[in-house]
């Protein structure tokens, strides 16, 4: 038996009983190969190739124009690199707003040509049609509400969404009709704690929390933001595990000091 085999993999069925024995989920977000080896041998229970690429690996300030065929060359590469975790990969913007067809010719795509284990997409009853439609192909589908980047444009803002009465019951309903969709779990992106208490509480299906508290049923967070690689961005909620930043630019002076002084490479480096 190969030591592959002994793994056991992390499915959508999983993460929904770790929900019911309140087990914490936890996520991260990987879009190359040696990162997503590394953030599975860490152990995190699910990985997302988030459109969040466009912002951390292509540079884009939004994550509007990173495409299908992009997201579908790191779902490869991550997928390569993953023996335990569940994969999600997200579709990114214009791929399933429009109709449900094209939303499961993306979804489809994904899964077939990217190797995805799940789709993530954002929104609720606005694309209820195309969520029922990738579902009923009997692809994985993880929700995502509160604020979702890719309608940056209509927010004006990065700021924390659904403070407000209004935005906080559709938030609520929204997350009712994932749920009813048939949707596995469903991201919370920076709302307030209070709010995603209660929909975590009102749902059966995992809520995933960025910026919203500690009572979602699992956390996630951008790779290249826990481990300090990301400087410019500071928000309250993240938790930098590392200041990869630093130790990266640090080494690099190292080695452009050695080479220059001609300390590198020494007669032990050299053949
Ligand atoms: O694209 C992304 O990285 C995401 C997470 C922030 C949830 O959607």
């Amino acid at each position: 038996m190969s030591v592959h085999s002994e793994i056991k993999k992390i499915t959508t069925e999983t993460l929904r009983k770790m929900k019911f024995d309140k087990e914490k989920i936890t996520m991260l977000t990987a879009y190359d190969f040696t990162t997503a080896k590394m953030v599975d041998a860490g152990g995190v229970d699910s990985i997302l190739i988030g459109d969040s690429a466009a912002n951390v690996m292509a540079g884009f300030e939004t994550t509007l124009p990173i495409t299908l065929d992009q997201m579908i060359y790191h779902t490869q590469c991550v997928v390569r690199g993953v023996e335990r975790a569940l994969v999600v990969a997200d579709l990114p913007f214009g791929t399933y707003q429009s109709n449900p067809e094209k939303a499961l010719e993306s979804a489809v795509r994904m899964m077939k040509e990217g190797g995805a284990h799940s789709i993530k997409i954002e929104g609720g009853a606005e694309i209820e049609e195309s969520i029922r439609k990738i579902v009923n192909a009997g692809i994985p589908v993880m929700g995502h509400l509160g604020l979702t980047p890719q309608s940056i444009y209509k927010f004006g803002t990065y700021k924390v969404r659904a403070k407000e009465d209004a935005e906080a019951e559709k938030l609520m309903s929204d997350a009712k009709l994932l749920e009813e969709l048939g949707c596995f779990a469903l991201v919370l992106e920076k709302i307030p704690a209070d709010l995603a208490k209660k929909v975590s509480e009102s749902i059966s299906i995992p809520t995933i929390g960025i910026g919203a508290g500690p009572d979602c049923d699992g956390q996630v967070l951008v790779y290249h933001d826990m481990v300090g690689m990301n400087q410019g961005f500071s928000p309250k909620f993240l938790r930098r595990y590392l200041d990869l930043y630093t130790e990266i630019t640090g080494a690099v002076s190292h080695y452009v000091k050695d080479v220059k002084s001609a300390d590198f490479p020494n007669k032990s480096e050299s053949y």
